[in-house]
């Protein structure tokens, strides 16, 4: 699909997002893996929860049946125009997820491959989770995924005993499970979805599995853990787990911040008042609205309750603002991995330089998203570049021009908030990606009151 993007019409708006794809991932995992019944609503229908849906179906025997309804829910849902997100209620959202859990020791062999398609993150809590599952697994995924890093989850999860093969440190992997033993990870690499995996396997462990990181990442699988009832131990750099098996529950998935921040960006570029209601506020993933307000964006946002051991509220921008540049360090970038496309884009139109320092794990994203960011950027018309492990974003402005999205759904999103304040009109190519994470995204940016005009 590709799209023409124009500034819009200037007016304030009140908006929501589908459900969090982080945090749909691995309450997806606890619903098909717990004791019992359990009813989860919210759960986002984006390509990549998608594929985590069908390969838990094929593991799962009572389960199946709802997993299998839901994906194809969820698919015709989106292919059926997605909703508009607007106002209080999603138009034809889908409904909840009910599903029957037999326990972790009830998973049973596929026979087939299961497919992640493009998610890292479905293919690395799997991973996490089959390490204890008595029969061997075949994960695959499409190009993108079988090019990214497998082995920095396959190492610690066969110091815990479980066998993996990868192929050249990539997809497909094998992962015959058996019986695990706690260890202590220390993550190099700051990553939640490792930090994940070795939990998950950590919960079907002999003794203590501990990981600590000397950079926090998000925390969306301790915290499910913690308000499942699960044996969690956190401190400020480490987080530990024993043996455990949870119940079925009741629960609904918060909006999710990082799709909201491509509509707070496009609002900001526009210098106009936004509203987003039932947006998960996790303070592991707000940390953009801090490099906002250091940009000049004035935002505000309100907890208003919590779900699924989560804080929820809504965020409001403050209209009217000029960007200015700004430089997002080594230590800073982890907090914003998934916003970075975003803030490039916006960085673009700010006064002055902006830089990411120490960005490499944006290599092995979907794409390899600094080198794409960059070249995107010029292809708008504006200046980037990607120098080793650094991005810098000259901030002259955008003159319009057309990219490429390669795939990958932030870059098809940033691109295309990158359109709301360009002199000339931009055209993104490769649209369609935004259904990986964010189904209706381009409703909701017109909605957001962003002009887009869908060309081909
Ligand atoms: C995710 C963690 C992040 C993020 C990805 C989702 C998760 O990846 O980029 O979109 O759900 O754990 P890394 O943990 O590999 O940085």
């Amino acid at each position: 699909m590709r799209i023409r993007v124009s500034p819009g019409d200037g007016s304030d708006r009140v908006l929501r997002v589908p459900g969090d794809k982080s945090i749909a991932h691995r309450w997806l995992i606890l619903a098909a893996t717990a004791r019992g019944p359990s009813r989860l609503a919210e759960v986002p229908p984006s390509l990549d929860v998608r594929s985590t849906a069908s390969c838990l179906s094929r593991v799962t025997l009572k389960a199946r049946p709802a997993l299998d309804l839901w994906v194809v829910n969820a698919s015709s849902w989106v292919e059926g125009g997605g909703s508009t997100w607007n106002g209080t209620s999603r138009e034809r959202s889908i409904g909840p997820l009910e599903v029957e859990g037999e326990g972790r020791d009830g998973l049973i062999e596929s026979g087939v491959d299961l497919d992640c398609g493009n998610s890292g993150t479905s293919m690395r809590l799997l991973a996490g989770l089959l390490s204890s599952a008595r029969f061997p697994s075949r994960l695959v995924g499409d190009e993108s995924l079988s090019s990214r890093p497998m082995e920095r989850v396959a190492a610690p999860l066969r110091r815990m005993g479980a066998e993996i093969e990868t192929t050249e440190g990539h997809a497909p992997l094998v992962v015959s499970g058996g019986a695990l033993r706690g260890v202590e990870h220390r993550l190099d690499v700051p990553t939640a979805q490792v930090k994940g995996a070795i939990l998950l396997a950590g919960l079907a462990a002999d003794g203590e599995t501990i990981v600590t990181e000397p950079v926090a990442t998000r925390d969306h699988t301790e915290r499910a853990l913690l308000a499942l009832g699960a044996p969690v131990r956190r401190e400020p750099t480490a987080v530990a787990v024993t043996r455990f098996q949870h119940e079925g529950f009741e629960a609904s998935v918060p909006g999710d911040v990082s799709s909201a921040a491509f509509l707070v960006g496009a609002a900001a570029l526009e210098g106009r008042a936004l509203r987003i209601e039932g947006v998960g506020l996790n303070p592991s993933r707000t940390r953009f609205l801090d490099v906002l307000s250091r940009m000049g964006v004035e935002t505000e946002t309100a907890v208003t309750g919590e779900q699924l051991g989560e804080p929820v509220g809504r965020i409001e921008v403050r209209p009217g603002t000029e960007l200015r540049g700004t430089t997002i360090d080594e230590e800073e970038l982890p907090r914003v991995i998934d916003e970075v496309p975003l803030l490039a884009v916006l960085a673009a139109h700010a006064r002055g330089e902006s830089w990411f320092l120490g960005a490499q794990e944006l290599r092995v994203k979907e794409t390899d998203r600094l080198s794409l960011l960059a070249e995107g950027i010029r292809s708008l018309g504006g200046h980037a570049a990607a120098e080793a492990d650094d991005l810098v974003v000259a901030g002259a402005g955008l003159r319009g021009g057309a990219a490429e999205a390669g795939g990958d759904h932030r870059l098809a999103m940033a691109f295309a908030v990158a359109g709301a304040a360009a002199e000339g009109p931009c055209e993104v190519d490769g649209m369609e990606a935004a259904e990986v994470s964010f189904p209706g995204f381009v409703e909701a940016l017109r909605a957001a009151g962003v002009g887009v005009e869908v060309v081909a």
